[in-house]
């Protein structure tokens, strides 16, 4: 006989019909707290279960389920949490193939088993139902209360709920769940992410009266021609009303008066239709939401329950292929997240959820896809208040029939229908009230076929306010949005250009592993170009790393392979714009910027403000100006303008002017802000800075000095000595070997042209097939000439050099002159040329040293704070800066080049006691420093296998390849590429 785990006809047993999420309290004032724990009989489940663990659930005796089995050997399990993570089996990450060989529906017969129970407490009463909600186990399980069986489940994210009252003794109960790591259902959620099992969600009970209610649905309808709403309600209740009971329902406002009442009885189904003059609209920007209270009363007995929902009067709808939320045109500006804690897997609370979301918000993200599952239901409830524009998929991927040729086989197989279809229906109704969701997705990676079609047919026979979205329907047969996955810009600004008559979102993009992503700014501006394009969603929030600990208590995170998981898809789970313990990325402040919802331009020579809300006017938004020389602020003010400019609307403004003085700098920079507290962010806020150069002409200007150079030739060196230093060449290697000032070394390691860096994940593919075959990482240099002239006020060395692979007949033949001055100069041309072919683009065109760790902070003028590079440069703008060095790293869990410094112009390292040099350069450089070298850090694959070494590396670089989203989606653009071409730029270092 077919197991049941593996017949995917079977999809559940005894479970209760789905309905909407809601609780009922017996009191107003209990009803308005909207905290589930004080509703009718509310009891949490989770916490502290006992759990025996199996490699095979046959292994799983039947007797060990009796109420009488001794548990004193049994372990603990903290619910909910993946059961992983707490001793029970091994993590595996995979991001498309199944763990298992391909056998539909079949799995593994040693498939990971979790016997878990709990004991708890009921005071039966008369007359009640008592219902079990479990709102996520991965991934089948059979339910047992006080040993007896009750039923079973499939689909790992999907709420569940079991009517146990006939089960439940009144005092002490056992509630029992034997968990299953694979079932058939596994074919389905093969989404990328760790494989896990156990109960990743609360487990709880809840009361329900002989007359309650057994769901609700609301639509909330615009009346044409007006600013009023209908509010229409639909009720079912578990049983028929006689005429002196009491349906009731109340609008109320925060006052709590009455605005509309309205009683019906009729049957069990009830509607009730309310108008609502001029209501307050629910928008992401302004999520106004109203509160339900839905009354019941049964004569003859005492039971009154009230039932508070919250409403958002909101419409969606599209009209000629463009999407409009309450009439209004708008864009997504979005993330893909996946449930995910660094000790508990996909186990979070509703604590770390508010946290995210209010990280999202302070970096003016405002739609989340939630990739590639429904939440727990208090998800969408934040999304609601906070003002979050959510497209909310369903349990459902099968990715990996791609190795069988075919993606989409299941999706194509009717064995299959109804457990599509069960899927869509069960997020359906557990979160159709939510106003923040205004799309549906009827999942992942999962082909076209009949279970698509299916799934769409259900969900809009159930729901018709809403459009579908779903990636895979190419041809946008099903689907209402149309969508792709790590399109190019080019290519989008092509599909822009070519609208289908149906809105385009791009479900996926700007892979966000490692460092990166770049090109965000290049994407945004095709976004902005076309109306049709209404949505963008960054690939990923989170970094899904697992936090651990090595032999020397260092903390660091682990990826896939790390648990001795084969096969397995390494660090590719790594790719969020937050690391594991929600730190936004330099990558995360890119994207603020970019999708900034003020912005000011510049067009001809005219200055713009323009209001790139969807729904709100600049009332709440100060800007801020200040006007800097060589980056040192001259001026500041704040910019007077009309706030009552309009979405998608611009209004000039006026810049004080400016006498700009010859060889300086000059910008003027604007800051955004809030001067409000807003949807949950605060006042003062900054939401982006917009700069613009009035003038480039920063010049240095040399020390006068009068002493004199000497020398000494040693063997093999010339040493050069000024007043307060000295600095050694070695003549036969031809390098600065020692700068020496007032009796400090500076110089750790001599100033090498360096045309490598530590691959960055969106390299990793192009260095493998253009850097690595070419020996691009281990490149030779090979001293041709040096040549030297002294004199008292200074002294000219020239070394030329060729730099090149081993093998090979490329390389640049290279030239170094140092020209080192009385007064303390030492100015350093590097320059190259080409010979031979090499067709790819290289890492950078660079110079690599090493200094001092007496040297502690560093100050620059250039881009900064945060990390900039040619295709990510927008949320960082050219000012003073300073740091500790140490805190000049981005510490990426998988290690890789960080840390640059775009557009710099002076450097300045100090130490304790205030020695310190600058490096000044025309040239506008690039910089980066870090306490590990070069090597180190390509080589290492987790944060802690970095040991820092005894001195600072310097990178002063004349270029690098921007970043690009290669580690899945396109490689840096062209024009940010570093080409085999020659160069040749300068520094100075001021000692
Ligand atoms: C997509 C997929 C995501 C994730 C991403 C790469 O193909 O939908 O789940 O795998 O690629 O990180
Ligand atoms: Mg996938």
């Amino acid at each position: 006989m077919k197991k049941i785990w593996e017949d995917p006809t079977q999809l559940h047993k005894n479970i209760y019909t789905p309905h909407s999420y809601f609780f009922s309290y017996e009191s107003l004032d209990k009803a308005l707290t909207k905290e589930r724990e004080l509703s009718k009989g509310f009891m949490y489940l989770s916490g502290t279960w006992k759990a025996l663990y199996f490699e095979n659930p046959l292994y799983c005796k039947d007797e060990y389920i009796k109420l009488d089995t001794d548990k004193s050997s049994w372990k603990t399990y903290e619910v909910p949490g993946a059961a992983e993570l707490q001793g029970f089996g091994e993590l595996q990450y995979t991001d498309e193939g199944y763990p298992f060989p391909i056998i539909p529906y079949e799995v593994p017969s040693n498939n990971p088993t979790l016997l878990c129970s709990k004991q708890f407490r009921v005071s039966l009463k008369d007359n009640k139902t008592y219902i079990l909600r479990l709102d996520g186990v991965e991934t089948y399980y059979e339910l047992y209360i006080n040993s007896k069986y009750v039923g079973f489940n499939k689909g790992s994210r999907l709420s569940r709920e079991f009517d146990i009252t006939k089960y439940l003794n009144d005092g002490n109960n056992e509630i029992t769940l034997k968990i299953l790591k694979w079932a058939d259902s596994s074919y389905i959620e093969d989404q990328d992410m760790w494989w896990t099992m156990g109960i990743i969600r609360d487990v709880y009970i809840y009361e329900k009266d002989s007359l309650s209610i057994e769901d609700i649905t609301i639509r909330t309808n615009p009346i044409l021609n007006t600013n009023n709403w209908e509010l229409d309600i639909d009720i079912l209740l578990s049983k028929e009303i006689i005429f002196e009971e009491v349906l009731q329902a109340k609008l109320i406002d925060e006052d709590i008066n009455i605005i509309k009442v309205n009683n019906v009885n009729n049957g069990k189904k009830y509607n009730i239709k309310m108008v609502i003059e001029n209501p307050n609209l629910w928008t992401s920007e302004t999520p106004t939401l109203y509160n339900l209270i839905i009354k019941l009363e049964e004569k003859n007995t005492n039971i009154i329950s009230y039932t508070p929902m919250h409403i958002g009067f909101r419409n969606i709808e599209i009209v000629d292929g463009i999407m409009y939320l309450n009439g209004s045109y708008f864009q997504m500006h979005g993330v893909n997240r996946h449930d995910f804690n660094p000790s508990k897997g996909r186990a979070v609370t509703m604590d770390q959820v508010r946290d995210e979301l209010i990280l999202m918000k302070e970096h003016n993200i405002n739609s989340i896809r939630t990739s590639h599952y429904p939440n727990d239901p208090r998800f969408y409830e934040l999304c609601d208040e906070m003002g979050f524009m959510v497209i909310a998929e369903t349990d459902l991927e099968t990715h990996g029939f791609m190795f069988m040729g075919n993606i989409g086989y299941p999706s194509n197989d009717p064995l299959m229908i109804d457990a599509y279809a069960d899927r869509i229906t069960s997020l359906y109704h557990n979160q159709k009230n939510n106003p923040s969701i205004i799309i549906w997705s009827l999942g992942n990676e999962s082909g076209m076929g009949d279970c698509i079609r299916g799934e769409a047919e259900v969900l809009k026979s159930l729901d018709s306010s809403r459009p579908i979205h779903y990636e895979e329907d190419r041809e946008a047969e099903v689907v209402d949005i149309i969508s792709t996955m790590y399109s190019s810009h080019e290519k989008m600004d092509d599909l822009g250009a070519n609208p289908i008559g149906k809105p385009r979102i791009i479900c996926e993009y700007a892979h966000a592993m490692g460092n990166g992503p770049g090109g965000l700014a290049d994407y945004q501006k095709v976004f902005d170009k076309y109306d049709n394009i209404q949505g963008h969603f960054v690939w990923e929030f989170y970094d899904h790393g697992i936090l651990s600990t090595d032999e020397n208590d260092t903390q660091y995170y682990k990826y896939g392979g790390d648990f001795k998981d084969y096969p397995n898809n390494g660090n590719f789970c790594i790719d969020g714009l937050v690391l594991p313990d929600l730190t936004p990325s330099p990558g995360m402040l890119e994207y603020k910027q970019v999708i900034c919802p003020v912005r000011v331009l510049k067009e001809e020579n005219n200055y713009y403000v323009y209001n790139y809300y969807n729904f709100l006017d600049l009332n709440h938004i100060k800007i801020d100006y200040s006007i800097t020389r060589d980056g040192y602020e001259i001026e500041s003010g704040i910019i007077d303008f009309d706030k009552s400019v309009k979405p998608l609307d611009k209004i000039e403004i006026c810049i004080p002017k400016v006498n700009l003085e010859e060889n300086f700098d000059y910008h003027i920079n604007f800051f955004i802000t809030q001067n409000e507290e807003i949807n949950h962010t605060p006042k003062g806020l900054q939401l982006g800075q917009f700069q613009f150069e009035l003038q480039e002409g920063y010049a240095y200007v040399s020390k006068k000095s009068n002493s004199t150079l000497s020398y000494e030739e040693k063997d093999f060196s010339l040493l050069i000595k000024g007043d307060d230093f000295s600095v050694e060449f070695n003549s036969v290697e031809g390098k600065l070997k020692s700068i020496v000032k007032d009796k400090i070394e500076i110089l750790e390691k001599p100033i090498t042209l360096e045309f490598y860096r530590p691959i960055i994940d969106n390299f990793v593919d192009y260095a493998k097939k253009n850097w690595k075959p070419k020996y691009i990482d281990i490149l030779q240099e090979h001293v041709k000439h040096i040549d030297y002239q002294t004199d008292e006020k200074k002294c000219v060395i020239v070394v030329e050099t060729i730099i090149a692979p081993p093998v090979f007949k490329f390389g640049y033949i290279c030239k170094y002159e140092y020209v080192i001055s009385n007064n303390g100069e030492i100015e350093v041309k590097l320059s190259g040329n080409p010979y031979g072919k090499f067709e790819a683009f290289l890492p950078k065109i660079g110079s690599s040293l090493a200094i001092s760790k007496e040297f502690e902070t560093v100050s620059w003028y250039g881009r900064g704070e945060t990390e900039s590079y040619e295709d990510s440069n927008s949320s960082s703008i050219i000012k003073r800066c300073e740091s500790l060095i140490d805190n000049m790293f981005t510490n990426y869990i998988f290690p890789q080049d960080n840390g640059n410094h775009l557009d710099t112009k002076e450097i300045t390292f100090k130490t304790n006691d205030n020695l310190d040099f600058t490096i000044y350069s025309k040239d506008s450089i690039n910089f980066s420093i870090w306490p590990y070298s070069l090597k180190k850090i390509d080589k290492a694959k987790h944060t802690n296998e970095l040991l820092e070494d005894g001195f600072y590396t310097l990178n002063l670089d004349y270029r690098l390849s921007g970043l690009g989203s290669n580690s899945c989606g396109p490689l840096v653009d062209e024009k940010y590429q570093v080409k085999f071409d020659k160069f040749s730029y300068n520094y100075t270092l001021v000692l």
